[in-house]
């Protein structure tokens, strides 16, 4: 099954919108496989972001995801890596759409409340980088996969 891995960044926590971001996934059908509260330090911060670096963005976006406590949550289900995407929206939130997350409460791209992974490839890898394979239940299933799942 395909994995993501979404942080709700430290906006997101910090403006009590957590439970907010992660009904939004788990209403779309995704299946929690992993989730923990932690802050996330400079050193694996920059191995996240490590495409970035370089961008004159780089040293503001390690020092904003690092600030304040964050959640992680790894997701599988059909399509997850798209899937979750589509319900973050556009980077910038001016072009974020209504009824995506950055379309309904942020304003800023340095302040865009969630992470999602970009490729199904960073999907695995992503989800590897913060969690250990014992602290993911993967394959685990719920009453109402057959309705979600064909
Ligand atoms: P993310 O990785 O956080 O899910 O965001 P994304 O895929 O939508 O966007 P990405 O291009 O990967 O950029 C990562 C984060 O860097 C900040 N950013 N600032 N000032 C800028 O031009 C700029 N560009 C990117 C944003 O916080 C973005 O989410
Ligand atoms: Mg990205």
């Amino acid at each position: 099954m395909e994995r993501t891995f979404i942080i709700v960044k430290p906006d997101a926590v910090q403006r009590g919108l957590t439970g907010e971001i992660i009904s939004r996934f788990e209403a779309r059908g995704l299946r929690i496989i992993g989730m923990k509260f932690l802050q996330i330090s400079q050193s694996l911060a920059e191995k996240h972001y490590a495409v970035h670096a370089g961008k004159p963005f780089f040293a503001g976006l390690v020092s904003y995801i690092t600030s304040s406590p964050v959640v992680v949550i790894a997701f599988e289900g059909t399509n997850a890596v798209a899937a979750a995407r589509k319900a973050i929206g556009a980077t910038k939130p001016q072009e974020a759409e209504a009824g995506t997350i950055r379309g309904d409460f942020a304003l800023e791209i340095g302040r865009n409340l969630v992470h999602g992974s970009d490729s199904v490839e960073n999907g695995q890898i992503e989800v590897a980088n913060f969690f250990s394979e014992d602290e993911l239940k993967s394959g685990w299933s719920r009453n109402t996969d057959p309705w979600i799942f064909e």
